[in-house]
């Protein structure tokens, strides 16, 4: 996860998701196993002359790792962007050493576009990220 994620992740601050947050930043959706919410999947429409680009992005927590939730979760979201008026390009930044949620992008059928080297803050450090799109 990015940075911009507060950690650790507090009541407060999934309040404030739910209220304010995700409507700030596109659209959010809550990925739910026997209705409990487990994880999440979201996009974010670039504007202006970018808007032909959406960002998207995908969690899920640890103890259902590896069967394959996220991969259909975020094939939906992918779908449902590249269908968007004047969407062209479907993007994910991910932390070059993120070896599952590449491999998600991979399933996806997304393309691996570069590698951004030192291009974020995690943690305090200074990572490596890449860059996977997919296209209309
Ligand atoms: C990224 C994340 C959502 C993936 O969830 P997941 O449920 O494991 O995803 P899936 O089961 O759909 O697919 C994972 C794939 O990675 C593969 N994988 C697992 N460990 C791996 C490793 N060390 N190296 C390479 N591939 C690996 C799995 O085998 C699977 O591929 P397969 O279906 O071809 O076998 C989850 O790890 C997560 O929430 N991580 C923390 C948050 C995060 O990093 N979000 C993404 C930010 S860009």
């Amino acid at each position: 996860m990015s940075d911009t994620w507060p950690s650790p992740y507090t009541e407060d601050d999934a309040r404030w998701w739910v209220e304010t947050g995700q409507h700030q930043s596109g659209a959010a959706w809550a990925v739910c196993l026997h209705d409990v919410p487990r994880g999440g999947v979201g996009m974010h429409p670039l504007q202006g002359f970018l808007r032909c680009n959406v960002e998207v992005g995908w969690w899920l927590h640890p103890d259902h790792w590896g069967q394959g939730v996220i991969s259909q979760a975020a094939a939906h979201v992918l779908t449902q962007a590249l269908a968007l008026p004047d969407v062209t390009r479907v993007f994910a930044h991910i932390h070059a050493g993120n070896a599952r949620s590449i491999r998600v992008a991979e399933k996806l059928g997304m393309r691996l576009e570069s590698v951004q080297p030192r291009s974020a803050f995690k943690r305090g450090e200074v990572i490596d990220r890449v860059l996977y799109a997919s296209y209309q």
